[in-house]
Formats: structure tokens, C-alpha cells, sequence
């Protein structure tokens, strides 16, 4: 018996022991970590195509980012579902502030009311950091679609429906989004053909492949600009200062179609609040860049005032733009 409690005692105490050490260890450890993060580089998934919004970015916030913090922020695109692989990808990574999210309003707000097993909750499963940019979508036709205003592209696609071909970036991606409200709003189904982002959507209505797309005005901007493809409408109150003669859809008459995204950087659930502040920290001072609001200017977005930066603004954001949308794209999907 007294052997026995002995081995008993001796184990619990070498555990004991074991466990303390393992505690001073882990301690030893993290504190250090968490002090000098980052101490590699940090993985931003693009759940898009590259040369899309997205990407675009993400690649432009993430440099500024990476040279606040002393690294390098690596675009990784992951497409799929409209933009779901990737992003379940991100929620599910470890959360040690190494692996982010460059998301949007379809893959962290549309997609639960499009997804029924999504396998993250974008108001669960991910951490925001902060609001990067926003912008209103265009509704851009092919050089040789025969309609050079929406009057004219609604009397089209209705009579042509059965050969109309959208090009989209998944089911849930932004450019789905806007125009599953466009189409629901004239009341027309075309065919709607998903690729992995809307940089090889431009590819093919170049191509002639695709007749129109809805994409934020970045997207499509310099191809509209140089006439290789065409730019009807702003989904927005306000026109374009970059298209100042591509009149709004509340100007046209069909309000319905009003699609500005949001974009924005996203760590997993769980990542410490330290390394959460830092990446903020570095968000913020990039948005505060000359460079980075020209840049953004020139592709066609608004800077984000500073009351709408910042993890618990995108929190509001994800979670008004969820509520806002859900019942928006339940409608428009069963007309
Ligand atoms: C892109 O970045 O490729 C697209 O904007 C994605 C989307 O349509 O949501």
C-alpha cells in the first residue's frame, strides 16, 4: 500500500511538476511571441481571383501593412463558392494573427442568408479588424451588347432573356449580389455563369464570352475607361467623380439596384486581442497613407472616415449589412 500511495504520490507530483513546468513553459513562450509579433510572414486569403477588387485590396493594404509591422503580408487566393472556400479556410486557421481574411459584404454578410451550411458564422467564427474600403457597383456590358443605357438593356434582356449571359464570381460574391438585385428588379433570369473572381469574369465579356456583369467600379474602371467594354449604371445615389457620365440607378429609375460592398481584413475567432490591436493599428495608419487614398481615389473609392474604422465598426457593419441583406436577397432569389 505504502508503495503503492508512494508511486501514487511520486506521479502526481513528477505530473504536478509537468504541468507547472509545462505552464512556465507555454508562459515562457507566448508572452515573448505575442511581444515580438509578427515574427514571420503573415497570409492574407483572397477568396477571389487575382486581379479583382479583392485582390486589389488586399495587395494594397496589405504592403502598408506589412511595413507598419516590420513583414510581409502574402496574398494567397483561394477561389471558390463565391468566395466561401477561402474564407472558411481563414475562420478555421489557427488564430495567431498569421493567417487573414481579405473579405467582403457577400462572403461576411450575404453569404449566411445564401449558404445554408456554410460552415463559419461570419458574427462567431472571425475576428474583424477593420473596414479597408467601399464601393458602388457598375453595371458594365460588352463593347458590342446592342444597349447603351439601362432603358435600353432592360428591353433587351427581356426580349433576348433566353441567350443573356451573366458572368458572376460565385453564388454569394458581390458581383452575384448586385445583380440578382439588378435582374430581380427588371424581372429577368439569364443564364448566370460563375468563375472564381471577376478579373476572369472581364476576361470573357472581352472575350464576348459574357454580356454584362455588376461589379464595384474598380473591377471594370480601366476597360470602360480605354472603350473595351461598356459602363450603363451606378448602383448608388451619387455618380462616379472617375464615370461622370454614367448616370445612378436612382437617376434611371430603378432604385432596387443599389449595391455598394464593403471590404474588409478578418482573423479567426480566438486570435489575442494584442495582436488584433496591432493589426488595427497598422490598418488604420495605412488608410492614413497619402499614397493608399490616392490609390484608392483612383480606383474609384471613398476614404473611410475615422469613426468607421476599427474592429468594432466592422462588427456593426457585418452584423447591419447581414440583418439589411437577408430579407433584400430572400426576395429577390424567389422572384
Ligand atoms: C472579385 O474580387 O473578384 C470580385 O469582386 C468578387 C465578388 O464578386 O464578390
Amino acid at each position: 500500500m505504502i508503495g503503492m500511495r508512494t508511486l501514487r504520490e511520486g506521479m502526481m507530483q513528477r505530473t504536478g511538476f509537468l504541468a507547472a513546468g509545462g505552464i512556465v513553459a507555454l508562459a515562457s513562450l507566448t508572452t515573448p511571441a505575442l511581444a515580438q509579433y509578427p515574427s514571420k510572414p503573415v497570409t492574407v486569403i483572397v477568396p477571389f481571383a487575382a486581379g479583382g477588387p479583392t485582390d486589389v485590396v488586399a495587395r494594397l493594404i496589405g504592403e502598408h501593412m506589412g511595413r507598419t509591422l516590420g513583414t510581409t503580408f502574402v496574398v494567397e487566393n483561394v477561389g471558390g463558392a463565391g468566395g466561401t472556400t477561402g474564407s472558411l479556410r481563414g475562420a478555421r486557421a489557427a488564430p495567431d494573427g498569421y493567417t487573414l481574411v481579405s473579405g467582403h459584404m457577400g462572403t461576411h454578410a450575404a453569404a449566411p442568408a445564401l449558404y445554408p451550411n456554410l460552415g463559419y458564422d461570419p458574427e462567431k467564427d472571425v475576428e474583424p479588424i477593420g473596414l479597408i474600403a467601399e464601393q458602388p457597383e457598375l453595371l458594365t456590358v460588352r463593347k458590342d451588347f446592342p444597349a447603351n443605357n439601362l432603358k435600353e438593356f432592360v428591353a433587351y434582356a427581356k426580349a433576348n432573356e433566353s441567350k443573356l449571359n451573366m458572368g458572376h464570381a460565385g453564388v454569394g460574391s458581390v458581383s452575384y449580389v448586385g445583380c440578382l438585385l439588378l435582374n430581380s428588379a427588371i424581372g429577368i433570369k439569364p443564364t448566370m455563369v460563375p468563375f472564381t473572381g471577376t478579373a476572369p469574369v472581364l476576361n470573357a465579356m472581352l472575350a464576348g464570352q459574357i454580356d454584362y456583369e455588376c461589379d464595384p467600379v474598380l473591377g471594370t474602371l480601366g476597360q470602360v475607361q480605354a472603350g473595351n467594354v461598356k459602363a450603363l449604371v451606378v448602383a448608388a445615389k451619387k455618380r462616379s467623380p472617375l464615370l461622370p457620365d454614367v448616370p445612378t440607378s436612382y437617376e434611371q429609375g430603378l432604385p432596387e439596384f443599389d449595391c455598394a460592398p464593403f471590404y474588409g481584413m478578418f482573423a479567426p475567432a480566438g486570435t489575442p486581442q494584442s495582436i488584433i490591436d496591432k493589426l488595427a493599428d497598422a490598418l488604420n495608419k495605412g488608410l492614413n497613407e497619402e499614397p493608399v487614398q490616392k490609390r484608392f481615389a483612383e480606383l474609384g473609392g471613398e476614404s473611410i472616415e475615422p469613426a468607421r474604422r476599427g474592429p468594432k465598426a466592422l462588427a456593426e457593419l457585418v452584423k447591419s449589412e447581414a440583418a439589411r441583406l437577408l430579407p433584400i436577397l430572400k426576395a429577390a432569389s424567389e422572384k
